[in-house]
Order: C-alpha cells, then sequence, then structure tokens
C-alpha cells in the first residue's frame, strides 16, 4: 500500500492538465467509487461514458477471469482464431443492420478512427476526408487533425494535409462533399462541444449525400454507443446507417477498446495491396473482448436499454434550477448548462466534496458531464441530483 499516492501521483505521473484533483481512488463497485479517504462517491462519470455497467459487474469480472485463466495474448491482431475475440464480432454482425458484418478490434477510439480514415482513403482511391466543425474524434495526429478546435490544434501542426471541415447540422454544407471526397467522419451526437443532437433528418441526408458521390460515412459513435441513448447504438435513432461504424469507450465497461465495423468487402481492402493495411499488436486482445462480449451481452439480454428512458425522464424533472440554463443530450449523456466555465469547474468540485462526481465538456466547459453508468438506479439519480441542486443553492 503506497501511503504517499497523491504525491507519487503528481511527482512520477504525466500530467495532462495543470489542475489535476489526484483523487485517491480505493476500490469501486456498482455506480460508487470508494475514495482512500474512506468515503462513497456517487458516479455520475462513469469514467467518461466508459463504465457502461457500472463498476465491477460480477458478469464482466467472471469473463475477464474466465479469459485470463484460459489464455491471455497469444499473437497479433488478425493471424489467430480465438473464441471471445470471434464471438464478440460476430454477435455484433447479428445485432447491427447490413452492411455492417465485419469488425476489427483495436485498442482504443483514436485508433479506430485512424484506421477508418485508412479505410475510406485505400477502398475509394480518394485524398479528402471531411469532418465537422466542433467535432472531437480522438488525439493521434490524425484524429486530432479531424478536430474542430483549431486552438487544440496548433501546437501540434503539421496535422494531416485534404481534410477540410463542414457544420454540423447544416444542410447547406453538403454540397462540400464531392466525388473528391474518400470519407466524412461525424459523431452522432457531438461529445465535446456540447452534447449537440442532429436535427432535421441531418444524419440521413449526410448519408444520402455520401452515398451520391461515392463517399464513405464513418460515424463516431464511440460515446453514445453501448446502449447510453436508450438504443445500442445511437445512430438507430435517425433511419440510417453508416458505411463504417466506430466505436469504443463503454464497449467493455472498463476494459480498454475501440472497433470499426463495416462490410467484408470493404474491409478486406485493408488485406492486400498492401498487405497488412493496418496492424496492432494488441488489438482484439481475448480478455477485452470477454468483457466486451458480456456487456454486450448483458446490454442484449436485461432491460437496461429500456429503462434509460425513464431515467433521463428522472433527471430532467430533477434538474429544474435557475442556475440551470439547458440540459442538452440525450439518453444518460445529458449536460446542464451553467452560467460560465468557471462556475460549472466550482460546482463540480463541491459535487465532489459532497459525495458526487460529475466531470466537465472537453470544448464546452459551462457544461455539467452526467453520463453515469447504464445501471444507475431511480434512487442513485434522486440522490445524485439533489447533491446538484444542494451546491446549486449554496454556491
Ligand atoms: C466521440 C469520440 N471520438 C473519439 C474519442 C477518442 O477515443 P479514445 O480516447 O479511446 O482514443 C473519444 C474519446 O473521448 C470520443 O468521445
Amino acid at each position: 500500500m503506497n501511503t504517499n499516492l497523491k504525491r507519487d501521483f503528481f511527482k512520477f505521473q504525466a500530467k495532462t492538465t495543470q489542475f489535476a484533483s489526484g483523487f485517491e481512488v480505493d476500490y469501486a463497485k456498482g455506480s460508487y467509487i470508494y475514495g482512500k479517504d474512506g468515503k462513497a462517491y456517487l458516479d455520475f462519470a462513469a469514467g467518461v461514458s466508459v463504465n457502461t455497467l457500472g463498476h465491477s459487474h460480477p458478469r464482466v469480472n467472471q469473463a475477464i477471469i474466465d479469459q485470463v485463466n484460459r489464455h491471455q495474448h497469444v499473437m497479433v491482431y488478425g493471424e489467430y482464431a480465438q473464441d471471445n475475440p470471434v464471438q464478440l464480432c460476430k454477435r455484433l454482425a447479428e445485432v447491427l443492420p447490413a452492411p455492417l458484418d465485419t469488425t476489427y478490434l483495436v485498442n482504443s477510439g483514436t485508433e479506430a478512427i485512424e484506421a477508418s480514415m485508412k479505410l475510406a482513403k485505400r477502398y475509394t482511391g480518394r485524398e479528402e476526408i471531411i469532418a465537422c466543425k466542433n467535432a472531437y474524434h480522438g488525439n493521434t495526429h490524425g484524429s486530432l487533425s479531424l478536430g474542430g478546435r483549431e486552438e487544440k490544434k496548433r501546437a501540434f501542426r503539421p496535422l494531416l494535409p485534404m481534410i477540410n471541415f463542414i457544420e454540423f447540422n447544416s444542410e447547406e454544407d453538403l454540397n462540400k462533399i464531392t466525388s473528391k471526397t474518400a470519407g466524412v467522419v461525424v459523431e452522432t451526437i457531438q461529445g465535446a462541444s456540447g452534447f449537440r443532437l442532429p436535427q432535421d433528418n441531418y444524419l440521413k441526408k449526410l448519408k444520402d449525400r455520401c452515398e451520391k458521390v461515392g463517399a464513405l460515412l464513418i460515424l463516431d459513435e464511440i460515446q453514445p454507443g453501448f446502449g447510453r441513448t436508450g438504443k445500442l447504438f445511437a445512430f438507430e435513432h435517425y433511419d440510417f446507417a453508416p458505411d463504417v461504424l466506430v466505436i469504443g469507450k463503454g464497449m467493455a465497461s472498463g476494459m480498454p477498446i475501440g472497433a470499426f465495423v463495416s462490410s467484408a468487402e470493404k474491409m478486406e481492402s485493408l488485406s492486400h495491396s498492401p498487405t497488412l493495411g493496418h496492424i496492432t499488436t494488441f488489438g482484439g486482445n481475448p480478455v477485452v473482448a470477454a468483457a466486451a462480449l458480456a456487456t454486450l451481452d448483458e446490454l442484449i439480454e436485461s432491460d437496461l436499454m429500456i429503462q434509460i428512458d425513464e431515467k433521463e425522464k428522472l433527471f430532467r424533472k430533477l434538474l429544474v434550477h435557475p442556475k440551470i440554463k439547458t440540459v442538452a443530450g440525450r439518453g444518460l449523456m445529458l449536460a446542464p448548462e451553467l452560467e460560465s466555465p468557471e462556475y460549472a469547474l466550482q460546482v463540480a468540485k463541491k459535487c465532489m466534496e459532497k459525495g458526487l462526481i460529475v466531470f466537465w465538456l472537453m470544448y464546452s466547459i459551462q457544461n455539467l458531464r452526467i453520463t453515469p453508468p447504464v445501471t444507475i438506479s431511480l434512487d442513485e439519480i434522486k440522490q445524485g441530483c439533489e447533491i446538484i441542486l444542494e451546491v446549486l443553492n449554496e454556491n
């Protein structure tokens, strides 16, 4: 046991900000994270939309343990047939609409985005990729190039060439997608910029435009996927299917994973000319795949997704306060908007002091992030919302 955990965290572990809390975690179970201070913290963030089935779900834990005991890594991605990864890809093909029948498992969301861009270029033989202003697709060079905020990119230029931007929800901008475009990358719900929903059948119109000019529609479902909006994937609310579906985050309830799914015919193009068109050592790791399969099966077999609507309604009923301007988002991906980024950060900090974890959004910092485990109970929603209202009343 490290008695200097916080000190060593700040000393030895690289930082992403200058204001990390360094909260000392002991263990986590269900909707709670338990701190080394002996206190229970109700988790409204779920590791930023990751712990779909909460912390240490018994079915996920058992699947991990069983696989650890059978075998762990045995070969780089794509060579050997292993039960859990194959079963996971098969199950995804069963639950997804045509033509999404072939899955490539990778290690993170950003890697899945990178590989999807490569797939679009390789398959179409074209160079241009189009993304949306205010988008977030990850932090490696390729996915950062698709990011819609210049202030996050400037220091890291040069980034990828041939990336152009359109406005999310702008029908007019669809004309910028042409026969030169290899692929259009878009989030189903724009996450970082405020849980912005597609309007007026936008995604279907976008898909129609892509089809017309022969560009691939690459849909980033990394955050809303795996039941968070009441459907397995949020795009199922919007009456279309993408050419490439990109998933990650909540897919394995807490284990590191990403994947992209497309048709067998398109995916085949990554296996030749050149051979090894995308490769990854740990993609399809059997232990991670076991956790993902358990997560998917639990979502399919339980009534968790049916309950999302009731849970969203309860949040919306409770989160009414003069200091909350709007509550953006859908399902259990909600973002109450406060008066300023400074105030939102202060509210998040005070909530933590009272035993509730809420987080913030990457660009739209005046919004609080509410993305609890899909398994959260109605009572836990009430307890957490009471804390938020208490903090808003006191500050
Ligand atoms: C919409 C979206 N795309 C891509 C990513 C990148 O995923 P990862 O952090 O696993 O690389 C994220 C992560 O927050 C995301 O929310």
